[in-house]
């Protein structure tokens, strides 16, 4: 669910930020200049903060990842080969399954068993079309271990019940039993891992619409009965809040904060003033392009209003916030199906990305989880697929290039930055994040939003002392530029080897909007 970029708060802020930036109109030329701290390291950058997320929805199983038994597109097991070789590589650490709205109104006993004699369901959120349940619980763990990631799944609390959750998180773990001797009988005798569990998915909306006092109720209820195997874990998150609701998150954690390990968040940018999405994902303008970035950044002041009233109640923040769906949301591709939140994925998308992974490293003592929506064909989307085709997105590339961010230390950056500006839009034109990985190495991510001015960025290593740096950009000519399947590197990094260091000091020039990572030595 959506709340518009222009709410109130958010124009008053805006207004705010343009009075205290008087060089707004004109920010050609100046440089940025910023401090990356090696010398007081923060927290890790948790490795499930890239996440992703795969709903019944559309194409994001069904085509895109699941074919079963179309001997047309290589596949192993029933997953299509090259659709997996490209997350692999991307180290996905987690999925989250199987929704979402999806999650609400899924029954695990319908998805187990031959998958001849499944049910076939209405897919009553997502378009109305059929919903074979050839992809269940063992096709599930199937994917996880083709693609080498972890378990996190939403359970159903809207129209599921206590005892249902309880015994799939049974029939999942447990070594021992009937449900484990059925999971055996089902093809697979060992238990699986199952790190991860949603007490439900949007309970303020599509998962019951419910009040936060009732939610919390039912998320201690719920939560009541998930065990797991003596010496293993299953951690509990609660549906959280949608966007600002401040309300919901400080409910939740007064009433069930006790009981729970991650709180959610959802907050998705929409373009174009409010919901329905109207905005197109290709062959937009200039407005059009900052609006949605400045949308993005709205993720910086919601994690730091969130995590503020979670500190009223978890000042050791025991308990993290997954902001478990984000991404954009725009108008569906023309000819799409209606209701498969089909949508190209362009530079703007992945100056998007950049963006919001440099927030969560502003505040990765709290957001230790995140799920950018969706992995496959749906919304802010890795990969897109048709039939046999595949294509890598803008948003594939930045996140394979924020692959060393995986569970490395944060290196806090300070940035100074002139302003970029369009019409009622402001930011800060360079956006950026560092990191040191367990090898030692020190990476430097700088995003350049300005799609008309290149920005020279110096910035001062305090308390390392490297001497070359060199890595990737990602940008294009084109604010919307993307890949297709006939032209599948439009967008692709490309080699950077323009920056330097000299006495402790790296310069690097940014390319109008551009994405730079860069590994220094
Ligand atoms: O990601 C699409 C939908 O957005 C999810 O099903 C729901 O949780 C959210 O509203």
């Amino acid at each position: 669910m959506i709340t518009s970029l222009r709410t109130a708060a958010a124009s008053l802020l805006l207004a705010a930020t343009a009075l205290a930036t008087p060089a707004l109109a004109d920010t050609g030329g100046t440089p940025t200049t910023a401090t990356l701290h090696a010398d007081t390291p923060g927290p890790t950058y948790d490795a499930r903060i890239f996440t992703q997320f795969a709903e019944h929805l559309g194409n994001g199983i069904y085509g895109g990842l699941w074919v079963g038994n179309d001997k047309s597109i290589p596949n192993t097991n029933g997953f299509r080969n090259d659709v997996v070789a490209a997350l692999r590589e991307l180290k996905v650490p987690v999925i989250r399954w199987p929704g979402g709205c999806f999650a609400d109104e899924y029954h695990w006993r319908e998805g187990i068993g031959p998958q001849g004699k499944r049910p076939v369901k209405i897919n009553t959120n997502w378009g109305g079309v059929t919903e074979p349940n050839a992809v269940g619980t063992h096709e599930y763990f199937e994917l996880l271990r083709q693609v080498g990631a972890q378990a996190y799944i939403s359970g159903n609390v809207g129209n599921g019940t206590a005892r249902e959750m309880a015994e799939w998180v049974e029939y999942i773990t447990s070594p021992a039993g009937s449900l484990a001797d059925e999971r055996a009988r089902n093809g697979h005798k060992e238990p699986w891992a199952l790190p991860l569990l949603g007490i439900g998915n949007e309970l303020w909306g599509c998962g019951g619409n419910m009040r936060p006092e009732y939610a919390a109720d039912e998320t201690r209820r719920f939560g009541t009965f998930i065990k797991a195997p003596e010496g293993t874990r299953v951690l509990k998150i609660a549906s959280g809040a949608n966007a600002g609701d401040y309300t919901w998150t400080d409910t939740i954690m007064r009433l069930a904060g006790d009981q729970l390990d991650g709180l959610s968040l959802h907050y998705y940018t929409v373009p174009g003033g409010g919901w329905p999405p109207r905005v197109p994902a290709v062959g937009f303008d200039e407005h059009s392009w900052a609006e949605t970035l400045a949308g993005a950044r709205r993720m910086d002041e919601l994690i730091t209003r969130h995590s503020a009233v979670m500190d009223k109640y978890d000042p050791a923040k025991r308990v993290f916030l997954a902001v478990d769906e984000w991404g954009t949301w725009y108008a569906q591709d023309p000819g799409s199906h209606p209701g498969f939140l089909r949508q190209q994925n362009s530079l703007r998308d992945a100056l998007v990305a950049s963006t919001t992974l440099d927030i969560f490293a502003r505040h990765a003592d709290r957001v230790r989880l995140s799920a950018i929506a969706q992995m496959v064909n749906v919304l802010q989307a890795m990969v897109l697929t048709e039939g046999r085709k595949m294509v890598l997105t803008p948003t594939y590339h930045v996140f394979m290039m924020y692959r060393p961010w995986q569970d490395a230390t944060v290196l806090p950056i300070d940035i100074v930055t002139p302003w970029y500006a369009k019409d009622e839009f402001t930011m800060p034109a360079v956006s950026g994040s560092a990191v040191r990985d367990k090898a030692g190495a020190v990476h430097v991510a700088l995003s350049n939003r300005d799609p008309n001015q290149a920005n020279t960025v110096t910035v001062k290593l305090a308390g390392l002392a490297a001497t070359s740096a060199s890595g990737q950009v990602l940008t294009a000519a084109a604010m919307d530029a993307h890949n297709t399947f006939a032209a599948p590197d439009a967008v692709r990094p490309a080699p950077f080897n323009a920056a330097t260091i000299q006495n402790g000091v790296l310069n690097v020039t940014l390319p109008p909007k551009s994405v730079v990572v860069l590994d220094l030595r």
